[in-house]
């Protein structure tokens, strides 16, 4: 079921074919699920905010389908801290740049939030392709100060693999509350502080990650599931 809806989504950009052209013809050529330029590619980002900024001399790389978890410890005082993240990274290349955007974040989300059974390896499983797996999202010892942690994106096994340099761990430099609601993690834009993958990282159209408003001191570790756009600029 899961699969069936899910080749169904991955399949909506690619109906469009040319009417001249044989249905095989036409499905071979379309069917470039993953490795489309996006170079010449823009994020939609909110009008008027100044925050997210696309630096000057910087093109797209790659743009990304990110699922997982936001995880959260319960401090002291009754409230939930950041505590890092574990994601997949999925080739959305294809999708927006047919598209000029995706909906498949929050398509995947609602199965992936509704489903309490559905793991990762799964979801991996149900697309199909080891190739739409562009590498994994999460958490390292901050690279400068030694303490404290930072993000990194890590490519190394997949659209990197072989490339001791594909990967961007990176600080926060730009944060935007979500306009789709409180519910979602926020809109951020992440600088490189090291590794070759990217300059800039943006995580925009984000849906669910938010923990919630109170907890009891001394509960344990949550994780809060989660999907988003990164676009990668280098
Ligand atoms: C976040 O939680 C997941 C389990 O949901 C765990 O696998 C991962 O190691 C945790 N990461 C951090 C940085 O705490």
């Amino acid at each position: 079921m899961f699969g069936y809806i899910l080749t169904a989504a991955m399949l909506l950009p690619f109906s469009n074919a040319s009417p001249y052209t044989s249905t095989t013809t036409a499905m071979s050529n379309a069917f470039h699920v993953t490795g489309c330029d996006v170079s010449g590619l823009t994020p939609n980002l909110p009008s008027g905010q100044t925050q997210l900024t696309v630096p000057t001399g910087t093109k797209p790389v790659f743009v990304a389908l990110g699922v997982g978890v936001q995880n959260y410890t319960c401090g002291s005082t009754g409230t939930y801290a950041s505590a890092g993240a574990v994601a997949e990274f999925f080739d959305l290349s294809c999708f927006v740049s047919q598209r000029g955007e995706s909906q498949l974040q929050t398509i995947i989300f609602n199965l992936w939030n509704g489903d309490k059974s559905l793991t990762v390896d799964q979801l991996i499983k149900a697309f199909g392709t080891s190739k739409i797996v562009l590498g994994q999202h999460y958490f390292v010892t901050n690279p400068v100060t030694g303490t404290g942690i930072s993000p990194e994106f890590d490519f190394r096994t997949g659209a990197k693999k072989g490339d001791p340099n594909g990967f961007v761990i990176a600080a926060k430099s730009g944060d935007i509350v979500s306009p789709d609601g409180p519910t979602n993690v926020d809109w951020l834009e992440l600088t490189n502080v090291k590794g070759d993958l990217a300059k800039q990282v943006f995580r925009i159209d984000t849906n669910g990650g938010v923990a919630p408003s109170s907890c009891t001191p001394g509960s344990p570790l949550i994780s809060v599931k989660y999907a988003a756009q990164y676009w990668l600029y280098n």
